[in-house]
């Protein structure tokens, strides 16, 4: 009797070894231990001839093989099935068109950013971009804006927490006192970058945004290089019929200083909404650079001169873009930035 439990048993074994590696080899599988003609049927047969004592035990014993059969099977075909998909996956038709990228898109403000560094690139400025994070004495001191000066009040500077020197830069001109007291001249650098002033937001103004500063110091630097220099990024940048107007001005870093507006490029200077009927649109500041502010950053005024602007960015994506509400730029709503997927 030790016999047939023996042969029982091998069986076992072989079905744990049995390694078929095709759906050939599965099928002969599946037709030795599990078909209607498999092995262990004439076997369950002879649970006649085993002494009752020891039946319950054969019969278990056959119960286990056929489950172990039917298991093995099941997780072989499952595999196999899984590998066909693979399979299937290598098989790539090299010649069909590729199913497109999902795009993202550059913010107005980067591509507005980008187009003014390419501008003043092509005429040999270099960019050179700083700390948000500055003191008082590049963002203010350097750039000769007394003490006392209205710039300074709590209620437009960020200042850090528990800091009575360090503050948000209220403008990218603390660039020109980083770069003037680090290089000597020449130097031709244009600094756009992120500033922030403690305003209300609305519409038209927010607390944080970005501006390009401006900077040329050489020997013999004159008001007409700069006039030429800002006639030229107007046509760059507005189109080649734009004009400019300088308007006297003041700021404490320049001397003399002037705004610039061009010519509203969105009704050819006729009059509309965004000029307010003028013609003439507000784009910078500009001016000589102060002997006083050369020699605060260590530049030999006698022997040097310069020129500065410095332009907003929010203003001028605005108008480019036809964009009402300069919150817009500061909420990246998908909805809004999906709409400048075509532009570079
Ligand atoms: N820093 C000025 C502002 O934020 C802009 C400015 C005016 C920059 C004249 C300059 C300049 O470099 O020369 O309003």
């Amino acid at each position: 009797m030790a016999e047939i439990f023996e042969t029982v048993e091998k069986i076992l074994v072989d079905i744990a070894a049995a390694q078929p590696t095709n759906a050939e080899e599965l099928e002969q599988f599946r037709i030795k231990y599990i078909g209607t003609k498999n092995i262990i049927k004439p076997l369950s047969k002879e649970i006649r001839n085993i002494p009752n004592e020891q039946r319950k035990d054969f019969g278990q014993l056959l119960n286990k093989v056929k489950k172990s059969a039917e298991d093995k099977f099941q997780s072989l075909q499952s595999g196999m099935e899984a590998g066909a998909e693979d399979a299937a996956g290598d098989e790539i038709d090299l010649s069909a068109p590729p199913s497109s990228m999902p795009l993202g898109s550059r913010h107005p403000i980067s591509i507005t950013m980008n187009r003014i560094i390419d501008i003043f690139s092509r005429i040999g400025f270099v960019v050179e971009e700083e700390r948000e994070i500055e003191d008082d004495w590049h963002n203010f001191t350097a750039m000769n804006t007394p003490e006392d000066h209205p710039a300074r009040d709590m209620q437009d500077t960020y200042y850090l927490k528990d800091s009575t020197s360090m503050l948000l830069r209220t403008h990218t001109s603390s660039v020109q006192a980083r770069v003037m007291t680090s290089q000597k001249p020449p130097i031709r650098i244009i600094a756009p970058g992120r500033v922030y002033r403690n305003e209300t937001i609305s519409a038209r103004s927010h607390c944080q945004f970005h501006q390009v500063e401006g900077l040329y110091i050489d020997k013999n630097v004159s008001f007409a290089d700069l006039k030429q220099t800002l006639f030229y990024f107007a046509q760059e940048m507005y189109g080649v019929d734009s004009k400019i107007r300088l308007r006297p001005s003041y700021f404490p870093f320049t001397e003399p200083s002037a705004e610039m507006d061009v010519s509203c490029f969105i009704c050819d200077a006729k009059g509309c909404n965004v000029c307010k009927y003028t013609g003439w649109v507000e784009i910078l500041g500009c001016g000589m650079v102060d002997p006083q502010v050369l020699e605060n950053c260590g530049i030999d005024s006698k022997e040097y001169t310069g020129f500065a602007f410095g332009m907003g960015i929010e203003r001028q994506a605005m108008m480019l873009y036809d964009i009402n509400d300069i919150r817009l730029l500061f909420e990246n709503d998908v909805r809004f930035l999906k709409q400048f997927q075509s532009a570079i």
